[in-house]
């Protein structure tokens, strides 16, 4: 099957795409993105994303160029071309197209990119064993809230990762962990409070942490909105991370250290069930 790719009104073989040098996306890193993920070939948690994606455009002012149920239509015509089952649908806006100056050009239309990407998420066998992470002083902007492709800092975060040969890097900042490179972090203390930093400009608000919370509270287990350092972690019951991605990943090992009894926990292993089974319930 030949991969299809959406670019700016059109459906395109990957090979066919292009983008021009001058897109401010490439150049300036000027754009916002979205990660959906896709189960049973449905589009999970996906209204969370689409919000958010309005709203980190607003932020940094580029017009967001389709009403929601425009985007709905083009995600779900994406993922049936590419006979996506299981996996992501990428979504990128740019400013757009325009001679190379860092003010905003006063006339330029937003580049729309669109791909998916087959993934097994359901039956990952990491969600089994658990993963390890690694700290790493956080070295991004205060921004982010937003979900901006100026994603240096987590690249290197993740390839410190690759490097110890793990999973996610956890990234610190002043102390306290802020969230994964590509993921929101999430402890559970000995005395089985569910741990999690408060939403602000230093983390992503994650859609999947706010289903994941939404689900802990309804089975009235104790979810606790502050900051952790690595030292807690190392010291909690259970950790996990979540993202779109990934859903709930019971995490096992901080810096080399066992968490808990180094294999995934009872509520990581619960949570996990749960997002799961909302994710497939939907319509
Ligand atoms: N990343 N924090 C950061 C820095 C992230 O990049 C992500 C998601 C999350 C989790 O957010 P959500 O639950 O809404 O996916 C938290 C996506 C998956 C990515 O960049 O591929």
């Amino acid at each position: 099957m030949t991969r299809i790719v959406y670019v700016n009104g059109d459906f395109v073989p990957f090979e066919e795409a292009r983008i021009p040098i001058m897109d401010r996306g490439f150049l300036f890193a000027d754009g916002i993105y979205e990660v959906s993920a896709v189960v049973d070939g449905r589009l999970v948690d996906n209204e969370g994303h689409l919000a958010r994606l309005d709203r980190s455009l607003a932020e940094i002012r580029i017009p967001n160029p389709h009403a929601t149920e425009e985007w709905v239509r083009l995600q779900t015509e994406l993922v049936a071309r590419n006979g996506v089952t299981e996996g992501l649908v990428y979504m990128q806006v740019t400013r757009g197209v325009a001679e190379r100056d860092f003010a905003f050009p006063k006339e330029a239309r937003p580049t729309v990119v669109m791909f998916t990407q087959a993934k097994t998420i359901l039956a990952s066998p990491l969600a089994e064993t658990g993963v390890a992470v690694v700290s790493v002083p956080d070295l991004r902007w205060t921004r982010r809230d937003i979900k901006s492709v100026a994603l240096l800092a987590q690249v290197l975060a993740k390839q410190a990762a690759a490097d110890a040969g793990v999973f996610e890097a956890w990234m610190v900042e002043d102390g306290a962990v802020t969230e994964g490179s590509s993921s929101t972090a999430f402890i559970v203390t000995r005395d089985g409070t569910i741990v999690t930093r408060p939403l602000s400009n230093a983390i992503l608000p994650g859609i999947t942490r706010r289903a994941v919370m939404r689900l802990a509270e309804e089975v009235q287990l104790r979810v606790e909105e502050r900051a952790f350092t690595i030292e807690e972690a190392h010291d909690a019951a259970e950790a996990f991370l979540t993202s779109a991605s990934s859903f709930v990943m019971p995490v096992v090992a901080i810096d080399g250290r066992p968490v808990g009894d180094g294999r995934p926990g009872p509520l990581a292993r619960r949570l996990r069930a749960l997002y799961v089974e909302m994710a497939r319930g939907e319509a």
